[in-house]
């Protein structure tokens, strides 16, 4: 919808408070047919804001979408460095990209950059993240943490801990996890983790996690390929969830699972991602950027890595890779 256009319908909203605006009033207002005002109205129930339609009355608001800003994340938040320095952009390319620039002008460790929208929300494997207004949870953490690059993809794992703690505390869904970070409830993806590094040599300046998560997303809202594949809180829960809360909830988590991985190391954070793997003592296929192997999946390492043993008794060490359950 031409942003003039939403304004003028949402100016008109606002302005009739609780009072109903007919169809006919609106189309006469922004100068189109009944049929476009439907279909305005349609954009904007996708958009996160709930409208009453009621015959011969008309329309009118009655909540408008949740936006994420820094204020209301901040407001009530325990931590004392993870998500404490937040930029938050209504509508962005990718959190990432703006995560990145950021972090090479040295802001403090635990700053966010948090997105009510992405119109190129980045994926695994070079694939694109769907991120539509207002439904979900769209951003990217700095991390500059003093450990060999090597041990970069605990701190991934970490996160999908750090995730599922979150979403089982707000919603009292208990979620799985799926190598290395997929998030799923009831078999389907409803987070997924992108982990970037800034290094040189072998000295990691930052990490960049992104993290992205199907709020409250309705399932008319996903196209028919996604809903195969993919749901939301929302769905899985039955009602609307506060995105600001969830955000909290996960930096609360984030940052008490990140001083106890620099304190001790990955081994209690393994332990606590065992706890939610979904893979593990099951068959199943990895397809690697060059490879596709299939077998039992044995656990992960120390390092993360995850091992699977194939038909022929062979084991296979898998750094990075799709898996099929
Ligand atoms: C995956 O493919 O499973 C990872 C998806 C990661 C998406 C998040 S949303 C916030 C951040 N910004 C991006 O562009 N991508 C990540």
């Amino acid at each position: 919808m031409q942003s003039e256009l939403r304004k003028q319908l949402l100016d008109a909203f606002t302005n009739a408070g609780e009072s109903y605006l007919s169809g006919q009033y609106l189309a006469e207002l922004i100068g189109c047919s009944r049929t476009a005002v439907w279909k305005h109205i349609e954009e904007l129930r996708k958009e996160g804001f709930e409208l009453e339609a009621v015959r011969k009355k008309g329309y009118r608001i009655i909540k408008t979408p949740e936006k994420v800003t820094a204020d209301e994340v901040l407001l009530g938040l325990t931590t004392s460095f993870i998500g404490r320095n937040i930029h938050y952009e209504e509508s962005v390319e990718s959190t990432q990209k703006i995560a990145h620039n950021l972090a090479s002008q040295d802001v403090p460790e635990g700053t966010v950059v948090i997105a009510d929208e992405q119109k190129s929300g980045k994926g695994r494997m070079n694939r694109n993240w769907y991120s539509p207004k207002y439904t979900g949870v769209w951003m990217s953490l700095i991390l500059k943490p003093n450990i060999p690059l090597t041990n970069a993809p605990q701190l991934t794992l970490l996160t999908a801990v750090a995730v599922a703690k979150g979403i089982e505390e707000v919603t009292e869904v208990i979620p799985e996890i799926k190598w290395p970070n997929d998030i799923l409830i009831g078999g389907k993806k409803v987070t997924g983790i992108l982990t970037e590094l800034q290094a040189e040599a072998d000295q990691i300046h930052s990490i960049i996690v992104g993290i992205g998560i199907n709020v409250n997303q309705k399932i008319e809202d996903f196209s028919s390929e996604i809903k195969e594949k993919a749901t939301s809180l929302f769905i899985e829960k039955g009602e609307i969830i506060s995105r600001a809360a969830l955000i909290r909830s996960i930096f609360k988590h984030f940052e008490k699972y990140y001083l106890l991985y620099l304190d001790q190391g990955f081994l209690p954070i393994k332990l606590l991602w065992e706890s939610y793997a979904v893979s593990i003592g099951k068959t199943i296929k990895a397809r690697t950027l060059t490879d596709v192997i299939e077998g039992k999946a044995l656990g992960i390492t120390n390092e993360g890595v995850l091992k699977i043993e194939d038909m022929s008794g062979s084991i296979h060490h898998v750094y990075s890779a799709d898996i099929e359950l």
